[in-house]
């Protein structure tokens, strides 16, 4: 009983002095922490209130005076592993495998007393949910508010925008390139397999005009910890997109959807979509089929892009514009396998559609509004 008095007493008295003597130290040993609904994590993509990642590219950005070293402790949500692409200042994305626990980032050479920006996301279209419970950085960094971009791409599509089959997944993908050129903001809704009509496709349970609209991908369906769909809240869409883009079509051809239906189909998505944006450029793309060793891609849906593009106009949108891809892809632009892009065809397409998009009258932003 006394021995027990006594060290409560003791115990008492150490952690009196430990506190005094973190207190002391805070300011230049103490690591800063942040945890995840800091207001100065800029959430990029689509996050679940857990939070955790899904869809392509989902991630977040920082601003960081100070910077030496970033750990993320990850939740038990976390991919085993999460492939996650990590560009420091504005540089070419690298991939990190992640996992539940702490992950500290490698983050190259940084010059001290400078301002950094940390781009994470996670670029897989399956296995990639990264539970994101707090940010651990040096003693001594100061996290600073991210401007996002004033152009900021929201695309929509299959496996051909989700970067299927390349290593670094999304990463390396089209739509990504795309607005990396541009220096914009995106969000890409992109699943592979999946169709715009909303039929089960390739192991999709829904397709895109249902997906769409909810926070997680198909994916979910194989989820065996989150194994439901909830609706997206578009107010979460920070900045809201101010270029929309449309590529879908080759699940739904697939899986023999009439192009009648198809067409039906995709006038009553876009109706949806313009709610949603209702004056910003929509670009829908003609894609460029399916290339082929001894002639010409083949295409589908042949004539019904135009159709779509037409319905919109004849309803007075003036900002729908059709994209025609036609050509943008042959075959040494593909895995033969698969005959989805390799990373020299991906970059290829983001060159044509820059152009496409230069020509139209988008110009690049100077600068990223964030500057390091
Ligand atoms: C970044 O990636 C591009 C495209 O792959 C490449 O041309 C460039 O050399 C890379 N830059 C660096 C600094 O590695
Ligand atoms: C990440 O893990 C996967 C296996 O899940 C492996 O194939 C890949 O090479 C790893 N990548 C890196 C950059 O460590
Ligand atoms: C920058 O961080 C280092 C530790 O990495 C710390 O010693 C230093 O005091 C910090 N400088 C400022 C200006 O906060
Ligand atoms: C549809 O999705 C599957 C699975 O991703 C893919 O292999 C196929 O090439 C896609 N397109 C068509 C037309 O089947
Ligand atoms: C998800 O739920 C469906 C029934 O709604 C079930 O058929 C499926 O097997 C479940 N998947 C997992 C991974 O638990
Ligand atoms: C689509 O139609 C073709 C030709 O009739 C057939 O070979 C194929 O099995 C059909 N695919 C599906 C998914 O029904
Ligand atoms: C798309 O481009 C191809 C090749 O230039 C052309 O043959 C086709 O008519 C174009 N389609 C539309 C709808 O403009």
């Amino acid at each position: 009983m006394v021995r027990n008095i006594f060290s409560s007493l003791l115990c008492g008295v150490i952690i009196a002095l430990a506190l005094t003597n973190a207190n002391a130290q805070t300011s230049d040993t103490a690591s800063v922490v942040i945890q995840n609904d800091d207001p100065l994590i800029y959430y990029n993509g689509r996050w679940d209130s857990t939070p955790e990642t899904w869809w392509v590219g989902s991630g977040f950005k920082l601003q960081v005076d100070n910077l030496s070293s970033l750990t993320l402790n990850l939740g038990p949500y976390t991919s085993d592993p999460v492939a996650l692409g990590v560009s420091v200042n504005y540089g070419n994305f690298t991939t990190v495998n992640a996992t539940q626990g702490a992950n500290v980032i490698p983050l190259g050479s940084i010059a001290s007393g400078t301002t950094s920006v940390i781009r994470i996301n996670s670029e897989g279209w399956e296995d990639n949910h990264m539970n994101l419970e707090s940010i651990e950085l040096n003693a001594g960094a100061q996290v600073l508010p991210y401007e996002p971009s004033k152009l900021a791409f929201q695309f929509i599509g299959d496996s051909l925008s989700a970067g299927q089959y390349v290593e670094e997944g999304v990463d390396q993908a089209w739509p990504f390139l795309t607005s990396e050129y541009f220096k914009a903001e995106h969000n890409i809704q992109a699943q592979p397999g999946i169709a715009l009509s909303d039929i089960l496709s390739y192991g999709n349970v829904h397709g895109m005009s249902y997906q769409f609209f909810q926070t997680e991908d198909t994916q979910y369906y194989y989820d065996a910890m989150h194994n439901y769909t909830t609706p997206w809240n578009f107010n979460r869409d920070y900045p809201r997109a101010t270029h929309v883009v449309v590529m879908i079509g080759a699940n739904d051809s697939g899986n023999n959807v009439t192009s009648s239906a198809f067409y039906q189909v995709y006038i009553d998505f876009l109706a949806r979509i313009r709610l949603i944006y209702p004056t910003q450029p929509m670009f829908i793309i003609l894609p460029w089929g399916w290339p082929s060793p001894d002639g010409p891609p083949s295409p589908y849906y042949v004539g019904i892009y135009q159709q779509v593009v037409n319905y919109r106009q004849a309803f007075g949108d003036k900002e729908i514009y059709l994209v025609n891809a036609t050509g943008w892809v042959d075959y040494s632009d593909v895995f033969p396998a698969n005959l989805h892009p390799t990373v020299e065809g991906h970059q290829k397409i983001a060159g044509y559609f820059e152009s496409w998009l230069e020509d139209w009258g988008l110009v690049a932003e100077s600068e990223w509004a964030t500057p390091v």
